[in-house]
């Protein structure tokens, strides 16, 4: 059993406190946000993400796991402090870093004993040397520490399984008693441990990232010779990942990636790359084909109905991704901006995502679920893939639209069987349909 602190109670901290908990370690997990922290206490929480509300209750319960807003508390027995605070885009794409060092800054004010410090949080190739500068510049007298890297790899709207089974640790250190520690902590995880020097761990993570998200452009560029050469990605897909080399998993052509990593790692790594004098060649058209698939999907509805204006369009999801509360890039936001710009009506419906997609489209119509959202519309758009789209009842559907459109921007769908049904029916690179591009 050790001791933990864990500053930034977001979608990272928030599940880093309480699996580090539920592994039998005493966490204490802070937040400057004291309505949050309040929340956490009566069992509210914060974000949407399947099974967090019980393995918070259950180590809250147990004793494992505390919130707080006092650094003091936090750090009075942590034997290790997990940095987990945001680092949103910045101007230019570089990684805003200023809760970062707001934490570093007051961690090292506060500290009166040896601390290892581990930086979750995804910082740019460097940012271990540069916390380790702030608190050395920052503590009233010097006391031991050492900062490790240990960038989380957590999918949201799976991050507690993520967490409990990754397919690797990954730690960087220039002290490699601090990252055996580290490593220490998640021998129960069972998984490949790598410990690397800090500017290698921060790199792993970036790289990770950029290539997941280079997959997804590079089958979303597929999908487009696919429309134009009559064939079907999503067989493609399966036909490709059979390889080893390859593998079946993210190659699921659609509207594109959003989320708070994927565009904002890829951004941060290009910015750096650039800064540096490196051209990030692939990783500019990574960002221009997932900025460009966007509009590419909506370019479908728009070829069919010819103008938007007073068109009632009804967005099937509005979270970046299925299982998940987060409209942080979401392509939700970039098709209802788009409709409304010209005179559009937009609907939305979303399992988990109402509220924080109202917040941001004060203009959005609600509706409480696909069925209410299909009454009266003059096209459907898939957006985010959740699993009570997959099989509506579908003639109830297209009998309660003005017009029976749908644009299939995840592929949820098999075209020949929505078009038996009435449909005019768009996917995103599934071959010709009456001999053109679907
Ligand atoms: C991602 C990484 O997967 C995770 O390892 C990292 O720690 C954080 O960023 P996340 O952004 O939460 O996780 O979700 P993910 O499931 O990776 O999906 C990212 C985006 O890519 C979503 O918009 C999703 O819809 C899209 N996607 C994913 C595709 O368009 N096609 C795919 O095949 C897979």
């Amino acid at each position: 059993m050790r001791n933990i602190a864990v500053i930034g109670v977001g979608y990272v901290g928030l599940t880093t406190s309480a699996c580090f908990a539920d592994l039998g370690n005493r966490v204490v997990a802070l937040d400057i946000n004291e309505e949050r922290i309040e929340n956490l206490r009566k069992g509210i929480m914060p974000i949407y993400e399947p099974g967090l509300k019980e393995i918070v209750e259950r180590n809250i319960q147990a004793g494992r796991l505390n919130f707080t807003t006092s650094y003091e508390e936090a750090l009075r027995d942590a034997e290790f402090v997990f940095i987990c605070v945001g680092t949103p885009s910045g101007v230019d794409g570089e990684a805003d870093l200023r809760y970062v060092r707001m934490a570093a800054e007051t961690i090292a004010k506060t500290m009166d004993h040896p601390l290892i410090i581990i930086n979750k949080s995804t910082v740019p190739v460097g940012t271990g040397d540069w916390v380790s500068d702030i608190i050395k510049e920052n503590q009233p007298k010097p006391i031991d520490f050492a900062v490790v890297s240990c960038p989380e790899f957590l999918r949201e709207g799976t991050a507690i399984s993520d967490f409990m089974n990754p397919d690797r640790t990954v730690l960087g250190s220039t002290n490699r008693a601090a990252a055996d520690a580290v490593a220490q902590l998640h021998l129960p995880l069972r998984a490949p441990i790598m410990v690397t020097d800090l500017r290698t761990a921060e790199m792993i993570k970036y790289a990770s990232n950029a290539f997941l998200a280079t997959k997804i452009s590079f089958i979303n560029e597929m999908a487009r010779i696919c429309e134009a050469l009559g064939a079907d990605v999503k067989e493609v897909a399966t036909g490709m990942g059979y390889d080893q080399r390859i593998g079946p998993r993210f190659l699921e052509a659609g509207i594109g990636y959003g989320g708070s990593c994927f565009p904002k790692d890829v951004q941060a790594l290009a910015h750096m790359a650039n800064i540096h004098g490196s051209n990030p060649q692939l990783l500019q058209a990574v960002m221009d084909i997932n900025h460009g698939q966007r509009l590419h999907v909506i370019r479908k509805l728009e070829e069919i109905l010819e103008s938007f204006e007073q068109k009632i369009v009804g967005l099937l999801g509005l979270a970046f991704k299925q299982n998940t509360d987060d409209m942080r890039e979401s392509p939700s936001i970039t098709v209802a901006e788009y409709v409304h710009e010209r005179g559009g009506i937009v609907r939305g419906y979303d399992p988990a995502a109402m509220a924080n997609a109202k917040a941001i489209m004060p203009y959005l119509q609600t509706a409480k679920d696909p069925y209410e959202l299909a009454t009266g519309v003059d096209a459907l758009i898939v957006i985010a893939p959740w699993n009570e789209f997959k099989q509506l009842d579908f003639v109830r559907i297209r009998d309660s639209m003005r017009q029976p459109i749908l644009i299939d921007g995840r592929n949820l769908y098999d075209p020949d069987t929505m078009r038996q049904l009435g449909f005019t029916y768009r996917g995103v690179g599934r071959g010709y349909h009456n001999g053109k591009a679907d």
